[in-house]
């Protein structure tokens, strides 16, 4: 699994899931674009990644048009290529949806959905016929619900959609597009969740026996998997998901 010559951009990848992508990616041979809104941590990242391989820190936003635009041109202009986009970027609000105030459904569908849609629009005129690789981060929320989490499980589930749509329409121009459904997974997302249950220390063990495998999944094990189908191992799979969940949901869970 490796992707030499390949260039890579991974949004949300100053730290988490992301950081891990981006960090394996390297590792396999890719230059990577660090997208994140997060400036100063972007820059850390892509510096410490420099000193394996290539890699360059980009700022933005990824709900925001203009940010997309330009992080897409700078990083074919800078790297020569787009070849591997990984829409990791995400953020999650609660709250059941009568309590929802509509602003957090948009800042939510915003940053979940439309963030990868922008990414698609503007990065997969650059792989048409040379092929290329989209892997979007959804999570098992995508057809599991747990309480108070409708806008989260909403843009989840339309990545899974959208994952689809791009394989079917973007198929013969040689472009590859899948999901990776995690699970828990030990980072930042998963601590702030763990914080606003009423006993985390509880909730953190009752979420241990959800998994067969006896662990919670951590960054690398989605990275492994986000590099497996980014790599001409998987030339021949596109338009589904891979769930990393430990058979969390296989156990009903
Ligand atoms: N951690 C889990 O248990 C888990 C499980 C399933 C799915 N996921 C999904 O994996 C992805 C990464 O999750 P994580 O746990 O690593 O999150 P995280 O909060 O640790 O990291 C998210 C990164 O995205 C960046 N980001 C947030 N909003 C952004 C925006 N608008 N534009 C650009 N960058 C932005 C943040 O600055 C941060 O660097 C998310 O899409 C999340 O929904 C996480």
């Amino acid at each position: 699994m490796r992707l030499d010559n390949k260039v890579a951009l991974v949004t949300g990848a100053a730290m988490g899931i992301g950081a891990a992508i981006a960090e394996r990616f390297v590792e396999a041979g890719a230059a990577v674009v660090v997208f994140d809104i997060n400036a100063e941590r972007a820059r850390q990242m892509a510096q410490g990644l420099s000193r394996n391989g290539r890699a360059l820190a980009i700022h933005g936003d990824v709900a925001r048009e203009e940010d997309v635009q330009n992080a897409v041109a700078r990083t074919v202009e800078e790297l020569g290529s787009l070849d591997v986009l990984v829409n990791n970027a995400g953020i999650e609000v609660v709250g059941q949806v009568v309590d929802l105030p509509s602003t957090d459904w948009d800042r939510q569908l915003g940053v979940n959905l439309k963030g990868v849609f922008l990414f698609c629009k503007y990065a997969i005129p650059h792989m048409r016929g040379r092929g290329g690789a989209i892997v979007n981060i959804s999570s098992v929320h995508a057809f599991v619900s747990y309480a108070g989490t409708a806008a989260y499980d909403a843009s989840k589930s339309g990545m899974l959609g959208l994952t689809r749509a791009l394989a079917l329409d973007h198929g013969r121009e040689g472009i590859r597009a899948n999901a990776i459904c995690p699970g828990y997974i030990s980072a930042a997302m998963m601590d702030e969740w763990l914080a606003l249950q009423p006993d985390p220390e509880a909730t953190l063990k009752q979420v241990l026996s959800f998994h067969p495998l006896g662990r919670i999944g951590t960054p690398r094990d989605v990275a492994d998997a986000a590099l497996f189908l980014a790599s001409d191992a998987a030339s021949f799979i596109s338009g589904t998901y891979l769930v990393v969940d430990g058979a969390m949901t296989a156990a009903g869970h």
